[in-house]
């Protein structure tokens, strides 16, 4: 059989780093079954060339011949230009992926503080329903007024995805050998909101979580819950973005950070940052948050050996700092680096 994973760079360096993903998948040899790479279109540059960000063609292909996907990172005006809406926001709907999972987590032995944390955004509403107004006034001042939507389907459904992801990674934390981390006692998920000032819409959403947990028969007896201090955090979209952002800077790099867009039966690596203008086509992105998106893409898909392989092959090259790109002070390229994860997959 055959893993058949759609490839879709897309702008900037997402370009640069893509590749570096798919030469870890290939190191993996016989790990996984033999995959098969599908090179697929969107972006920015696609809709300036044929006035389209996401062919149909793409969709179509990831919906009817993928079993996964790997993403890039697409570039977005900051203004408004007629016709075009973001790529990456419109395949997360057309394949149903509603959560976007975002792992932090330092390496022990380097320096800086010691994290381990993952972030699970809610990926299908929130602000990012883009309903928005915009009005004049009487004395020629403007309004702007954005909808914000929450749901207790969408809430349920990733509160779900969170206890989870909280179940497996304390059963992965206690499996003889696990790596060490930085996580002590019982996995707990931490239920992000601001419901002191947004009480119907956050207010919501944590009912909606904590009643996950309640009403499941004893099933997360053993996952603590509460809101603050995180190992899995669970969050509506705009705060999940935001906070994730913050706790890369806390690893050092937005380059390092890797997530993946997970449905029920389909799932996207992708890397946390964007298209990185200001230093894409110079060759120095850091491929490890594309790396580690493949690695998270595949333990998503039950292949957790292969998926640790890869992670334990990143995690030793940052520990020996030998090679690293220029965000984390290094002077290495993005091959080099990659060459040298590919030596210890
Ligand atoms: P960005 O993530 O592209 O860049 C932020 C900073 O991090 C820059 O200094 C950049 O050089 C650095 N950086 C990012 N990735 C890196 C890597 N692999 N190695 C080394 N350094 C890296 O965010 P920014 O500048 O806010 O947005 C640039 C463009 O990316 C915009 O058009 C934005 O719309 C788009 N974007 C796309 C996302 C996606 O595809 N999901 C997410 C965030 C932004
Ligand atoms: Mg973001």
């Amino acid at each position: 059989s055959t893993l058949k994973i759609g490839m879709i760079p897309a702008d900037g360096v997402g370009r640069e780093v893509l590749p570096a993903a798919q030469r870890a998948i290939e190191a993996l040899g016989s790990a996984i079954p033999k995959p098969e790479f599908i090179p697929l279109i969107a972006g920015w540059e696609e809709f300036n060339k044929n006035g389209k960000a996401l062919p149909d063609e793409t969709v179509r292909v990831l919906k009817e011949e993928c079993d996964a996907a790997m993403f890039g990172s697409v570039q977005s005006p900051s203004h408004k230009v007629a016709g075009y809406s973001s790529p990456i926001v419109a395949l997360r709907k057309h394949l149903d992926l509603y959560a976007n999972i975002r792992p932090v987590a330092s390496v022990p032995g380097t320096a800086g503080p010691d994290v381990n944390l993952v972030i699970v955004r809610e990926n299908t509403e929130c602000l990012y329903i883009k309903k928005e107004e915009i009005h004049d006034n009487a004395d020629g001042s403007k309004t702007a007024f954005a909808t914000r939507q929450i749901t207790s389907k969408a809430s349920e459904r990733i509160g779900r995805m969170a206890f989870e992801l909280a179940l497996r990674r304390g059963a992965e934390r206690a499996a003889p050998g696990a790596p060490a981390t930085f996580w002590k006692g019982p996995p707990k998920v931490t239920i992000v909101h601001k419901s002191n000032v947004l009480s119907v819409t956050d207010g919501l959403f944590r009912e909606t979580v904590r009643a996950v947990k309640e009403n499941d028969g004893g099933r997360y007896d053993g996952v603590e819950m509460n809101e603050q201090l995180f190992d899995v955090a669970v969050a509506p979209n705009l705060y999940g973005d935001i906070i994730s952002d913050g706790a890369a800077a806390l690893v050092g790099s937005l380059g390092l950070v890797p997530s993946v867009n997970a449905g029920d039966n389909f799932f996207m690596g992708e890397p946390v940052h964007g298209s990185a203008p200001d230093i894409a086509g110079k060759g120095i992105a850091n491929p490890i948050a594309s790396i580690r998106s493949a690695a998270l893409m595949l333990s998503s898909m039950g292949y957790l050996e292969a998926a640790t392989r890869i992670n334990a092959a990143v995690d030793a090259v940052i520990l020996e700092g030998k090679y690293s790109t220029p965000d984390l002070g290094g002077k290495s390229t993005t091959d080099e680096v990659t060459e040298a994860i590919l030596k210890k997959i």
